[in-house]
């Protein structure tokens, strides 16, 4: 069993605790966020304790309470609070944050040359899977029209940023990105290919949150199962087929 330490207990933090919570593979140990709360909090109906980070020393804190691995859904700069524990104690780190810059990203990296580190801004297994298949299929069939269908919530301003991503890892023009906002929908991505006689159409549907969760738990056993590095969820689904295949 993996235990584990979660960083950050907002929207997301509060959704991924409850899946790893409820995981057999894992064990949630306890929960980080900035501020402590005056009265000693605990995640729902459990003995799961809720620190501040900016109320403890991290160095005590993890002696008393040792973790294999911790998940990060706070905020960028959390990284430099916790990364010199991560890399004396050679612990697993799960990064989930969103908009690191060159300087985190750079710093991140040098922690996976003592230990296992994970980042990804966007650690659906869902998005991720259809990236992958959406990019096999593209170097299949190049000559196929592809265009990208996002649906979201009215009050969505700007294009998704993972329709982005989708068209920048199939290395076609942001113009072929079709916008949709429509009452209250979560989340919608599909990547439709034309072929002369046939249609492919590849479709992901957020649902709720706790899909981080389930995203952070795979990246957790996939990468107790990998030597020190620095890798993306991209890498870990690639381990997946790979393996899938030799097993074959
Ligand atoms: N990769 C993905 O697919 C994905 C999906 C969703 C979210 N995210 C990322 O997850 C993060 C959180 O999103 P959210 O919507 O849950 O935000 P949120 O509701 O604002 O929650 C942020 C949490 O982080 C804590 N925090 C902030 N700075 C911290 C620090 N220096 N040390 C420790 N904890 C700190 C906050 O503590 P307090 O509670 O004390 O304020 C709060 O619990 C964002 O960075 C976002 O990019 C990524």
């Amino acid at each position: 069993m993996i235990k584990v330490g979660l960083i950050g207990y907002g929207k997301a933090g509060q959704a991924v605790a409850e899946v790893l919570r409820n995981d057999p593979r894992l064990e949630l140990c306890w929960v980080a966020r900035r501020t402590a709360s005056a009265n000693p909090e605990t995640v729902l109906t459990t003995d799961i304790p809720i620190i501040g980070l900016n109320s403890v020393s991290l160095d005590e804190w993890l002696d008393a309470h040792p973790v294999d691995a911790l998940v990060d859904f706070s905020k960028p700069d959390a990284l430099f609070l916790y990364g010199e524990e991560v890399r004396k104690r050679r612990l697993i780190l799960v990064s989930a944050i969103s908009a690191y810059g060159e300087e985190e990203l750079e710093y991140a990296r040098s922690l996976g040359v003592r230990t296992r580190v994970l980042c990804s801004p966007n650690i659906t297994v869902g998005i991720n899977f259809l990236i992958l298949a959406a990019k096999l299929l593209r170097s299949i069939a190049p000559f196929a029209d592809v265009e990208i269908l996002e649906q979201h919530f009215r009050e969505k301003p700007e294009v998704s940023g993972t329709a982005r991503k989708i068209a920048e890892s199939l290395a076609i023009d942001e113009e072929q990105i079709t916008s949709l906002r429509l009452g209250g929908i979560v989340g919608h991505h599909e990547v439709i290919f034309g072929f002369p006689y046939q249609t492919v159409r590849l479709i992901h549907d957020s649902i709720k949150r706790e899909a981080f969760g389930t995203g952070a738990a795979f990246a957790l056993t996939q990468l107790a199962t990998c030597v020190p590095g620095f890798y993306t969820f991209d890498d870990l689904l690639m381990q997946k087929v790979r393996n899938q295949f030799v097993a074959a």
